[in-house]
């Protein structure tokens, strides 16, 4: 697959001034863990947000509204913690944690929309660490590290992420992990009519992945939604089987579209991807860990447009969704 490098109308720096207002406003939200659904303070942050100026802030403001062709923004030069602990042996958040990368993380994401976390994943954390774990680097996970295929972000849940961001603390050292985005309104004209058709039609079924334990989702669904009903795309290669040749074929050509038309970048500190899961699938090229607290390090925030929707689904008193309930649902 030969990605393609991501244009600058969807890469914004971050300027002086934007920084400095994401550092200071980061550490008026802080607080001992503003990951943990219990404790995070919507309000203070909803309250710093407002006040966030400046063209990339804009930038991601129509984002948000809009989006783009891409499906993706790439922020750079956010302010992250300078002295960080060893990336994490097993994906999970460090106890000596700092609070700047959270903070604005937090900020960031609600800046798009409102943050929320699912219980049956990364123990419900709202800011998510994403790293390399023994003994998993051959799984369809982020926790894995050969090749992550094109999947749209937990598509098989009753209430999948509107956005996502992709925050980098620590990159990976060889530069072989390139995360790539590719937007279905930049293939969809080049695909014929029949294939369209198949896409569009309930012919596959989407499981949960294993980051999601016990909890088994499961739906039959179409690939290419309504985009007036505001679900573009739902697209997991590895976790998706076609319910016919015909649809697997379709489901392949698509494939290869969009790896036609995938950009991708190898984050480096201080970098954020945004992507519109509606839009947008993501994959994350293969890479070797070492395993020696210099892995590769993302931060992970998903992000709802309708929380209002989800709030029935919701642990009381936090923005997590109670596994117990999405359960249901599919049950
Ligand atoms: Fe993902």
């Amino acid at each position: 697959m030969r990605l393609k490098n991501f244009p600058e109308e969807v890469v914004f720096d971050l300027s002086d001034c934007e920084r400095a207002q994401l550092t200071s406003w980061a550490q008026d939200v802080a607080q001992e863990n503003i990951s943990n659904p219990g404790l995070y303070r919507h309000g203070d942050v909803l309250k710093a947000v407002r006040k966030l100026d400046g063209p990339s802030f804009d930038a991601m403001r129509r984002f948000a509204e809009s989006s783009n062709d891409y499906g993706t923004l790439l922020l750079r030069n956010v302010p992250i913690d300078t002295s960080l602990p060893p990336t994490p042996h097993d994906g999970r958040r460090p106890d000596n944690m700092p609070y700047l990368s959270e903070s604005v993380g937090a900020l960031l994401g609600c800046l798009l929309g409102d943050i929320f976390s699912y219980g049956d994943e990364k123990e419900g954390l709202l800011i998510q660490n994403i790293c390399p774990v023994f003994g998993q680097e051959n799984l369809q996970e982020n926790t894995g590290s050969v090749f992550l295929e094109f999947h749209t972000e937990d598509s098989f849940h009753p209430f999948p992420p509107d956005y996502l961001i992709l925050m980098c603390l620590r990159g990976d050292r060889t530069g072989q992990a390139i995360t790539a985005t590719a937007s279905l309104g930049r293939v969809i004209g080049s695909l014929d009519e029949e294939v369209i058709e198949t896409l569009a039609g309930p012919n596959y079924i989407i499981r949960s992945s294993s980051s999601f334990g016990a909890s088994k989702y499961r739906r039959r669904t179409a690939i290419i939604g309504d985009p007036q009903q505001g679900r573009g795309l739902v697209f997991d290669l590895n976790g998706m089987e076609a319910l016919s040749d015909v649809a697997e074929q379709a489901m392949q050509r698509l494939r290869q579209a969009l790896e036609r038309e995938a950009y991708g970048i190898c984050l480096t500190p201080g970098d954020a991807i945004i992507i519109d899961n509606n839009k947008s699938c993501h994959a994350r090229t293969g890479f070797r860990p070492y395993y020696d607290g210099r892995d590769r390090w993302l931060q992970r925030i998903f992000i709802s447009r309708d929380f209002a929707r989800m709030q029935d689904m919701l642990v009381p008193g936090t923005r997590m969704i109670d596994p117990e309930k999405s359960r249901e649902l599919v049950a």
